[in-house]
Parts: C-alpha cells; sequence; structure tokens
C-alpha cells in the first residue's frame, strides 16, 4: 500500500521529522518561509495531509482550488485562527490541533510576561546589557508587587486554568475569570476563583488581565479604547493568545498615557510585523510569539500531530479533531 503524502509547510524537531518519514512520504518545504498563497493551492492538489502552522493564513486565496486532494489539515498548534474552517470544510479537508501539550509551557510564559511588566524585568535588562546601571539606589525600576493581586483570566480554557493555578497557588493571587460559557463552580472552586459575569465587570476589578480565549474574527480587537478604559489605572494587560485580540493602536496610547500600567505581549495583529508606536512604549514587554517553545511542548506537539494523523488515515476519528469539519473517511 502506498503511504500517504505529507507536507510539512515548515520544518519541524527533527525527532518528528523523523517518526513523519517513517510512517508517510514525507515532504518538507525546505525554505526558511511560509509558503505563499499560490504554493499553498498547488500544495492542495498532490499532498494527502498538509501539516500548517500559524504562520500559514489558510484563507480563501489560498483555498481557491476547484477540487482538493488534500483530505486533512493537521494544525502543528493549538489555536486555528488561520485557518479558515468552513472554506476547509467545504472541500471536505478535516482540521485538527494540538491541544494540551503546550498548555503548561504557555501558561509558565504568560506568568513570566506578568511577572517581567509588573517588575520591570524588561527595563532592567536593558539598562544593564546597555552599560546605563550605575548601581543600587532606593528608587531604582520599582515596580508593582504581584503577589496577592487580583488577576483576571479571559478565557478559561485549559492554557486560563494553569495560569489561574500558577498564579493562585505560586503567588496568592485572586482569581476573576470571565468565559463565554459557564465554568462548573468546581473548576472555579479549585483555584478559589469567582466568575465575572461579563468582560466588561471583570476588566475594572482587576490589577492584571490575561487573555486566554481564542482568536479569529468573532475576537477582532475585542480589547479596544473603550474596554483599555474600563481598566484599573496602574493595571496591566498580558496577551499570549492571539494578537488580533488587542487593538494595538488603542493598546499604544493607553501605553504612551499611562491610562494602564502596562502590557506584556507574546502575540501580534500582524506578526511578524510589530506595530512602530508600540516600540516606542517603554511600559511594555514584548516576545515573539514564544508560548509554547520549549524543547519539551514542541516534541509533544508534533508527536500528536502524528496521532491525529494515524488516526485519520486509519479511519479513526482524531481525537483533536476541531469542531464543525468533517473528514471523508
Ligand atoms: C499555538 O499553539 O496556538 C501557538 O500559538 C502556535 O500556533
Amino acid at each position: 500500500m502506498t503511504k500517504p503524502s505529507v507536507l510539512l509547510t515548515r520544518r519541524w524537531p527533527a525527532a518528528v521529522e523523523e517518526k513523519l518519514g517513517a510512517q508517510y512520504d514525507l515532504h518538507l518545504n525546505r525554505a526558511a518561509r511560509p509558503l505563499s498563497a499560490e504554493e499553498f493551492r498547488e500544495a492542495l492538489q498532490h499532498y494527502d495531509a498538509v501539516l500548517p502552522t500559524v504562520t500559514d493564513k489558510i484563507g480563501r486565496e489560498s483555498l481557491d482550488v476547484p477540487k482538493a486532494h488534500t483530505k486533512i489539515f493537521a494544525n502543528y498548534g493549538v489555536g486555528y485562527s488561520h485557518i479558515d474552517v468552513e472554506a476547509a470544510k467545504s472541500h471536505g479537508i478535516a482540521v485538527t490541533n494540538t491541544p494540551d501539550v503546550l498548555s503548561e509551557c504557555t501558561a509558565d510564559l504568560a506568568m513570566m510576561l506578568l511577572l517581567m511588566v509588573a517588575r520591570r524585568a524588561g527595563d532592567g535588562e536593558r539598562e544593564v546589557r546597555s552599560g546605563q546601571w550605575d548601581g543600587w539606589r532606593p528608587s531604582h525600576l520599582m515596580g508593582t508587587k504581584v503577589s496577592g493581586k487580583t488577576l483576571g483570566i479571559v478565557g478559561f480554557g485549559r492554557i486560563g486554568r494553569e495560569v489561574a493555578r500558577r498564579a493562585h497557588c505560586g503567588f496568592g493571587m485572586e482569581i476573576v475569570v470571565y468565559n463565554r460559557s459557564p465554568v462548573p463552580p468546581a473548576d472555579l472552586a479549585a483555584v478559589n476563583a469567582r466568575a465575572a459575569p461579563t468582560l466588561d465587570a471583570l476588566l475594572p476589578d482587576c490589577d492584571f488581565v490575561s487573555l486566554h480565549c481564542p482568536g479569529g474574527a468573532g475576537a477582532a480587537r475585542m480589547i479596544d479604547s473603550r474596554r483599555l478604559g474600563l481598566m484599573r489605572p496602574g493595571a496591566f494587560l498580558i496577551n499570549t493568545a492571539r494578537g488580533e485580540i488587542v487593538d494595538e493602536a488603542a493598546l499604544a496610547q493607553a501605553l504612551m498615557f499611562e491610562t494602564i500600567g502596562g502590557a506584556a505581549l507574546d502575540v501580534f495583529e500582524r506578526e511578524p510585523a510589530i506595530n512602530p508606536m508600540l516600540v516606542q512604549c517603554e511600559n511594555l514587554v514584548m516576545l515573539p510569539h514564544m508560548g509554547s517553545a520549549t524543547r519539551e511542548a514542541r516534541l509533544a506537539m508534533g508527536l500528536r500531530v502524528l496521532d491525529n494523523l494515524n488516526d485519520f488515515f486509519e479511519g479513526k476519528s482524531p481525537r483533536d479533531r476541531v469542531v464543525c469539519t468533517e473528514t471523508r473517511t
């Protein structure tokens, strides 16, 4: 029996590429850049499976083919707002993602950002590296205490829960949650959290707000100037979810006029382009989308894709099949 053909749109950890190569007719995009829409359309005519990442913008343009040969997009990552799921569905293409295996590492990074922005770690690092540090003094680089403060978690999925656990158990923070669907009381009780009825009700109650909801058109610019205005003066915004959730121009304004205390971003509206207004904000920490960037998580993500592929080509329903898609098997 011929092996299904599989295209990796970016290079993956070597151990996973090796395993994929042993089981599938593996093809690699050896260029250090994402495929263009044209290259993607071509891939759809040839490969049984395409394994994309967040850097592949799989919208109508990339899917504009009369008939796709590809049967599955097995995405390397948990978020899939870069894939037009409805358009994929109309081609009969299944979509899977990689939840769970990156939740802890992404939550670690969210806590790291929270601490960095509150304790001015970016300012301190820049000062030391530039040779500007002139020694200890009582008023030097004073930040904001984290322990015991109130943290608002927007989106209480796997990553949001891991952040809540770290913040509550490690830092004694009080947790307030806003989630689209009701959260079971036991899940709130696990971190002594209370649920806010709306996002607008959560924002004025928190010293820190961390975003963990899915991206996509429905969440676009959910944190806009009005909502930034609802945050406490001195509060901090952390985004490790998706760039489109935050209106970056409005955030830059809030940071420049110091209507909030600061922000920390791992994701951006037009990655890898950075809004030049943001670069001017000293009270902002920025990282290059590295929430899941540990050897352990990136390996586990790859293995999870492999599980999904194996299930799919064995005619089973992959465990991480994304809602609203159907397979042809
Ligand atoms: C994820 O898993 O969603 C990461 O942001 C990379 O796509």
